[in-house]
């Protein structure tokens, strides 16, 4: 296929506005799929099937479709639809020189539109601004016109209108594919290159991967290498999505192709293949690396199913390419793993599955954000000197009086409200330590308002605070901020004095009353009482910032002695009192491992 007839391209959008059903009618109506079938959401099925009906995993599909009687390649690439996703919906549209941005012609703009729109533009993207659901009877595409008029500066005349239920105004919209999408800007006489845009693990064919490429061509038992490691290979399996495989010989610059290189080839995304020539490597588009959010312990709920439960997540994490997984153990809860994720909603999607398709019970702690320290002097870690640790988790932080400064991470989160709300969600906003950027104006109706925030304060339950406080209507995405100083403290637990490590956190300092009175209140709840009396204390830099005391409970050790003699009874008591005394000593206090469990799970 001469490359000219090459169209790349993705659909954006907000959650639910009908992505996955516009790529329905699209696979439709070139043929893909028979007509008729309503909602089959043949991507979302093929990969990641429907978790909580959110397409998890970037898919592609390579549609034929003829144009002024010419054949056109479309290669549809499908981004996952979630603010969690947001890195891999990038990482899609790298492959891309257009996209259709879609929206619901009913909700209007919302705050996950705003933030694929910029990403579009940061990406020089062809735009086709277009409405969909325009069959119901509420829809006003005159008002979400004006809507992208005014946040986007997008012209009325050049929004189309479908509705991807019904199937109308698709063809139109196949045919602004073809003439406003430029083809793949390629350079033909170039050696062969392509970037990784997707992997996934096939049982018997090892890592296959979603490549586009640049330049060259790549043909089926040529040998490649990885740009990573310069390692050579062999491709072994050569197919188009269409989405079901169609194995295939030859692909050209400019493609969307399924590569795989066999059991041990391996793969990662933002990795690129080359020709074996190929020594310099200026090459390839950057795609940018996955960068996790939000951590959590994963631990076996009995230690003996450590071995089912690592199978489970292995098979898991390959994949999913945008998890990181490492080993953890914890005093109280065994040996288990820190997992990395994009965000609440990725963590969520990754439970799930694991407890659905592995059958495998877990215990998951409390989410958390990374934090980096500086630190006094410079510290070799992975070859590299640095002043600069990453902390995923607050018992790996540096000793407290090496640590220069602390950072957390940040965001930039927009908020797309009706206006009545505006006062509820500034005050959640400030509430979570916000600091706000001008707003704007969406219509008479909507305004659009943007903070910079903790991510620490979002993961924690914001999206949900903010859909209670505004009926629904209040929609929200956020964006990389990147880390910023912060007044934040290692907050301990201690026991009668011995420190509880897995209970260790790191806190700002506006929230540490807070934060240590409610932790110590919980745990004398939780704490079954003891022999002897326990002392529950949150500690800062060795000053106690809340106590609990959890009484001791009086074994009636001569309960069993019906009156009787008094020096016995006296005997008793003084036993009592000596195994008191040994207890407290070695502060050996009963906490049962649930306590720990129910402290630490969210
Ligand atoms: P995610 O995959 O979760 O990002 O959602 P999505 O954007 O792919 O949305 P999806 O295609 O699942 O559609 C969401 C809902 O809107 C579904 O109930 C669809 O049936 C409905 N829907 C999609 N397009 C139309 C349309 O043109 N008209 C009407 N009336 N409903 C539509």
């Amino acid at each position: 296929i001469d490359v000219k007839r090459i169209r790349n391209f993705s659909i954006v959008a907000h959650v639910d506005h009908g992505k996955s059903t516009l790529a329905d009618r699209l696979l439709e109506l070139t043929g893909v799929i028979k007509p008729g079938n309503e909602n089959a959401q043949v991507l979302d099925q093929l990969q990641a099937k429907r978790e909580r009906g959110i397409t998890v995993k970037a898919v592609t599909a390579s549609l034929n479709y003829t144009y002024n009687n010419e054949p056109y390649l479309l290669n549809l690439i499908d981004t996952p639809g979630h603010v969690d996703f947001s890195n891999e919906v990038v990482r899609s549209v790298t492959a891309c020189q257009g996209v259709i941005l879609l929206v619901d012609a009913n909700e209007g703009v919302q705050a996950q539109t705003v933030a694929v729109h910029s990403l579009a533009k940061r990406n020089n993207l062809v735009i086709i601004p277009t409405l969909n659901k325009v069959d119901l009877p509420r829809a006003d595409p005159a008002k979400v016109k004006a809507q992208l008029k005014s946040v986007f500066h997008i012209e009325p005349d050049t929004v189309l209108k479908v509705s991807a239920k019904k199937g109308w105004g698709v063809k139109e919209l196949l045919e602004a594919i073809i003439t406003r999408i430029p083809p793949p800007n390629i350079q033909s006489n170039d050696y062969f290159r392509a970037h990784i845009i997707d992997t996934w693990h096939d049982k018997y064919r090892g890592v296959l991967c979603l490549a586009y490429i640049h330049s060259g061509t790549l043909k089926l038992g040529q040998p490649v290498k990885w740009k990573s490691d310069m390692k050579q290979h062999t491709v072994k399996f050569l197919a188009l999505l269409r989405p079901n495989e169609e194995n295939i010989t030859e692909a050209v610059a400019g493609q969307v192709v399924m590569v795989g290189l066999g059991p041990k080839g391996g793969g990662s995304v933002g990795d690129s293949l080359l020709s074996p020539e190929a020594t310099n490597c200026k090459d390839t588009a950057s795609v940018p690396a996955v960068r996790h959010m939000v951590y959590a312990g994963i631990f076996p709920a009995d230690q003996s199913q450590h071995t089912q439960l690592s199978d489970s997540i292995k098979k898991l994490a390959l994949n999913d390419s945008a998890v990181s997984v490492s080993v953890d153990s914890s005093p109280a809860l065994g040996q288990g793993w820190r997992v990395g994720f994009l965000g609440l909603l990725h963590l969520d999607v990754f439970t799930q599955r694991l407890l659905q398709e592995y059958k495998a019970e877990a215990i998951l702690t409390a989410p958390s954000v990374p934090y980096k320290v500086k630190i006094k002097g410079a510290k070799v870690i992975k070859h590299y000197k640095t002043d600069e640790v990453i902390v995923t988790n607050p018992l790996q932080l540096p000793d407290v009086n090496n640590i220069v400064e602390y950072y957390e991470p940040f965001v930039i989160g927009t908020i797309i409200t009706p206006v009545e709300y505006l006062g509820a969600v500034n005050t959640l906003c400030i509430d979570r330590r916000g600091s706000p950027l001008p707003s704007s104006a969406v219509d008479e109706q909507m305004t659009m308002l943007q903070y910079i925030l903790p991510l620490s304060e979002v993961v924690m339950d914001f999206h949900d605070t903010l859909k209670s406080i505004t009926s629904g209507f209040a929609s929200f995405d956020y964006q990389d901020y990147g880390f910023h100083a912060s007044p934040l403290v290692r907050m301990d637990i201690l026991l009668n004095g011995v420190l509880v490590d897995e209970l260790t956190s790191i806190v700002h300092t506006s929230r540490l009353e807070y934060n240590a009175r409610k932790l110590t209140a919980r745990l004398k709840e939780m704490i079954p009482r003891q022999m002897v009396q326990v002392a529950i204390q949150a500690v800062v830099g060795g000053k106690v910032f809340a106590r609990e005391t959890l009484k001791a409970y009086r074994k009636d050790v001569t309960a069993k002695l019906y009156g009787g003699d008094v020096t016995r009874r006296k005997k008793l008591l003084k036993q009592q009192a000596d195994g008191k005394k040994k207890m407290r000593s070695v502060a050996n206090i009963k906490i049962p491992r649930n306590t720990f469990i129910d402290v630490l799970k969210r």
